[in-house]
């Protein structure tokens, strides 16, 4: 059991998966010269938690993929369903990652909670059954879409008056275009991993109710944890 983990663990940090085909990163400035002026304080520490909060939730995302997959390794029409999703997790993860390096972005200290919770949640409910792992993941995509939906909101409302450097006007960084366009290519995949859940019988766990109302708790408390924390 103990080397089967390890194996699938070994495994998940050699997923391929490159997402659609494009960097998400923000290009560096030509001869490090930006090109707008710098973020206020208030939006440069909106940016902070942003930044911050996703990093921990596709970390989150990833885990929690893992321990299902890993507990209905023996069903072998779930299996390849839940991997794709995970391979998509990975590439959410690493991508936050990297901007978490590129911006300099201390991770949240309860990263070590959020890992044995993640793992913890996807693995218990994968041991339960199929429809309990995809009402887990009805739930989690249900808080991330709108959480994503959020954060886009706040991006285009409060980060387009950036002065341009080169043209005295005022619009919107290229860094913060990039990471919308990074935020609503990943909030559409968790809104495909929603679906895939609802079409792979998430309505049939039981108890439906108790399970989704209390991980979507679980997952706002979170979201809220780790944009302070
Ligand atoms: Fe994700
Ligand atoms: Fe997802």
């Amino acid at each position: 059991m103990v080397s089967r983990l390890l194996f699938q663990s070994f495994k998940r940090f050699n997923s391929t998966y490159k997402g659609p085909g494009k960097s998400y990163l923000p290009p560096k400035p030509i001869d490090n010269k930006p090109t707008h002026k710098e973020l206020s304080p208030a939006q440069r520490a909106y940016l902070d938690r942003v930044i911050r909060v996703d990093q921990a939730g596709e970390l989150g995302a990833d885990l929690i993929y893992a321990g299902q997959y890993l507990a209905l390794s023996h069903n072998k029409k779930v299996k390849p369903i839940i991997k794709h999703m995970w391979e998509q997790e990975i590439h959410h993860r690493k991508t936050f990652n990297e901007l978490q390096t590129q911006y300099r972005i201390r991770p949240s200290i309860l990263t070590p909670f959020w890992k044995i919770g993640a793992f913890g949640m996807g693995f218990a409910t994968g041991f339960m059954n199929k429809e309990a792992a995809m009402a887990c993941t009805e739930a989690v995509e249900t808080v991330i879409g709108k959480h994503y939906n959020q954060q886009l909101r706040v991006l285009s409302n409060n980060f387009k008056d950036i002065e341009n450097l080169n043209n005295g006007q005022n619009d919107d960084s290229i860094e913060i275009q990039h990471l919308k366009g990074t935020i609503k290519v990943f909030r559409d995949e968790e809104l495909e991993h929603l679906d895939t859940a609802v079409q792979n019988d998430s309505k049939n766990a039981k108890p439906y109710w108790l399970l989704t109302e209390s991980i979507k708790g679980v997952c706002k408390t979170a979201v809220y944890l780790a944009e302070r924390i």
